[in-house]
């Protein structure tokens, strides 16, 4: 089993009486996700897509990479939000997230077009000068401002440097299939496209096209990736709480939120998974957080935030709850060395395994944070292997649907989104905004 959950450090928050009374909503709202009969029902693409995906599409994935493997020194992932999130927490969590610094075979990966700093995009430029490039831009609408000025850029750049014809050769699409300005664009340039299917939604897209190109360029077993959501995909559609971990986990955080933790903390004890969990906030962040409802999602790295966060957590404002992942088999060995002069007196650990040092802090800030008054929800992953990452993906993604159906909130659709961006139109002077913009400007 790749992913287990322990309750031993909620039993002083949580009773299984408390448990047992969202059973029945819980099993209800996996329901309506089953049945596609909840609010945002047309977005359910991601349940069945373990067994479901378009097998022609994967095989081509996998040519594309093997192309761009040979053809580029660096690939340059354009996305935002979940057109990048997923794939980046994947090449951090199975590889590094100093990917683009190990001795490899495959080409570096740089993402872009996730900001609007000119910074980050002049020195990423600096970077690819005299490099052969490709590019896999990503973005369902084919309209998202920060990935689509990105791509003006390096389209440019690329027909700049190999000639029309030649960039085609590395410039990779990644769409909506038909709808949008992008797909036409690309059909018409010639450039070789895979698809954002209409029913997944951009935080559950890693396992489609958006997130397995990139992943696949850097030499994660994909297959494996989707044989691990294929098992969460079977264990997770259980109606039977003590078989369904991600029907457990959903119950504990709408418990822990009726008693008032609206904060949750996702805790790493590793920087690879960092990245990972930046793709869980926008998943639960974007899909509970609306209608004056959600958990807000915060993240850390332990023990590298106990020396700054630490102390809130430990002391703070009663407010929130833990949820720590612990990779159980961290990948590599590490042993503390002997030395002579001891100045730090740590000779007694000498001779242990960094992980097992590691693992003991783990255990030593569940204990204290509970008696800090802090749950924590424990979740054992077995491994950071491609297989454990699409477990962890889909077990993550059916607790939030469920989640946020107990919640009562659609959480397929992320309509505060748009505010921002209607400002920023409005401002920079797009055509059809001019009221607005005279609105806002008499408000700066
Ligand atoms: O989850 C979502 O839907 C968003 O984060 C989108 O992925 C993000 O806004 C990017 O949109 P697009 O892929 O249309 O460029």
């Amino acid at each position: 089993m790749s992913l287990t959950i322990s309750t031993n450090y909620i039993k002083k928050f949580v009773s299984d009486e408390e448990i047992s009374n969202l059973v029945p909503f819980a099993q209800q709202a996996l329901k309506l996700v089953l049945n596609k009969n909840g609010a945002g029902n047309d977005f359910l693409g991601w349940v069945n897509l373990p067994k479901n995906y378009d097998k022609d599409e994967f095989k081509r994935i996998k040519i594309a990479a093997e192309k761009i493997k040979k053809n580029s020194d660096i690939l340059v992932v354009i996305g935002i939000g979940g057109s990048y999130l997923g794939a980046r927490a994947a090449i951090e969590f199975c590889k590094s997230p100093i990917y683009n610094n190990l001795k490899k075979d495959t080409p570096d990966i740089y993402f872009a077009g996730n900001n609007i700093s000119t910074t980050a995009l002049s020195e990423l430029l600096s970077i690819c000068e005299g490099k052969d490039i490709s590019v896999n831009v990503i973005s369902k609408s084919g309209t998202t401002t920060e990935p689509a000025i990105a791509f003006r850029v390096f389209k440019k750049l690329l027909i700049e440097k190999y000639g029309e014809d030649e960039a085609k050769n590395h410039i990779f699409v990644t769409t909506d299939k038909a709808k949008g300005t992008l797909k036409k664009f690309s059909d018409e340039a010639g450039y070789e496209t895979f698809v954002v299917p209409d029913d997944v939604g951009g935080r559950y897209s890693v396992l489609t096209a958006v997130g397995l190109l990139p992943i696949a360029v850097a030499g994660i077993d994909i297959d494996k990736m989707m044989s691990g959501a294929c098992d969460a995909m079977n264990k997770f559609t259980s109606d039977n709480i003590n078989d369904n971990e991600a029907m457990k986990y959903a119950i504990i955080r709408n418990v822990l939120l009726r008693k008032g933790k609206g904060t949750e903390i996702l805790v790493g004890y590793e920087p690879y998974m960092l990245m990972f969990n930046e793709w869980w906030k926008q998943l639960y962040g974007e899909s509970e957080g609306k209608d004056k409802k959600g958990i807000f999602p915060a993240s850390v790295i332990f023990s590298t935030d106990l020396h700054s966060l630490g102390q809130y957590i430990q002391d703070g404002q009663r407010n929130l709850f833990e949820t720590v992942i612990n990779v159980k088999n961290p990948g590599a060995k590490f042993v503390i060395p002997e030395d002579s002069a001891n100045v730090d007196g740590l000779n007694f650990i000498a001779g242990k395994e960094l992980d097992y040092v590691n693992k003991t802090a783990m255990i030593a800030t569940l204990m204290a944070h509970n008696d800090g008054g802090v749950a924590n929800i424990l979740l054992e992953l077995e491994d950071r292997s491609a297989y454990s990452f699409g477990y962890a993906v889909y077990f993550f993604e059916m607790a939030c649907a469920i989640s946020g159906y107990i919640l009562g909130v659609n959480p397929f659709n992320q309509p505060g989104v748009e505010e921002y961006k209607k400002n920023m139109f409005a401002l920079l002077g797009k055509p059809g905004y001019e009221d607005m913009r005279d609105e806002l400007k008499k408000r700066m």
